[in-house]
């Protein structure tokens, strides 16, 4: 499907009038620019923590399906109401299975475990699945610094992550009536900076480190597969 397409169906959606949300959690153009760079790069499976209403999720199930199809994987703690990927999936027009929904109640770091036993051999060896994965979700150091080392382990050497909201606190980002659950210091850190200053650009598996969107993404590729010739002796 067409990023106009997905984009006129996405703006034609009309939720019920007393829905307080916003369907675009990310900007429209970070929104656009995903879908293009999996097309670009032809990403054919992908991941979304922390997914929320599914519009980015649809928009990465529209460009996977652009590319001859995949998967997409869109896992979140709730699955919200009245608003949630079911419902924009069936707007778009999208097919019913065009993302895999995980809803976890204990969150993506206990479906990443289990994906990754699922994918370890002999328990030792887990073979990655993913192209690309967009983590979008918890916000906060130590949920997400986990979740990076576990998709770190199912991400493709030449693969790519995608952390959003590095530069936003907790501060900026919760609202104020729940600012009193958190310490001062977990308010005013940059955490999601701290995920991609601190574990994602010192892993020596990565590389290609950049941020877009006036600093808010930031993004980083596992270092591809270096094919070593086998040189035989003459
Ligand atoms: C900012 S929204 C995601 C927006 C979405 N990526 C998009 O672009 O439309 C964050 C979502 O992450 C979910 N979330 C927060 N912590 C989570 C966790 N530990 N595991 C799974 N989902 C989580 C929340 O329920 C919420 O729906």
């Amino acid at each position: 499907m067409r990023y106009k397409d997905v984009s006129n169906s996405l703006k034609s959606f009309s939720p019920p009038a007393d829905w307080p949300g916003h369907l675009f959690m990310l900007p429209e153009e970070a929104v656009r620019d995903i879908y293009h760079f999996i097309i670009k790069n032809r990403l054919r499976s992908c991941i979304e923590l922390g997914t929320c209403f599914g519009t980015t999720a649809c928009a990465m199930a529209a460009a996977v399906e652009e590319i001859g199809g995949g998967r997409v994987v869109a896992v979140d703690k709730h699955l919200h109401q009245p608003i949630n990927p079911k419902v924009i999936i069936n707007h778009i027009g999208l097919a019913e299975n065009a993302i895999e929904i995980v809803i976890d109640e204990l969150g993506y770091n206990w479906y990443l475990a289990d994906l990754i036993r699922k994918q370890s051999h002999c328990g030792v060896v887990c073979k990655p699945i993913f192209d690309f994965c967009l983590l979008d979700g918890a916000h906060e150091w130590e949920c997400d610094a986990l979740a990076f080392y576990l998709v770190a382990k199912l991400l493709k050497p030449g693969g790519w992550i995608a952390i959003d909201d590095i530069n936003f606190n907790s501060r900026m980002m919760f609202p104020e009536e729940e600012h009193n659950k958190y310490t001062d210091r977990e308010l005013d850190a940059f955490q999601l900076r701290m995920v991609y200053e601190l574990a994602v650009r010192q892993h020596p598996d990565f590389c290609d480190f950049h941020t877009t969107h006036g600093g808010r993404i930031g993004w980083a590729r596992k270092r591809p597969r270096i094919l070593k010739r086998i040189l035989r002796p003459r």
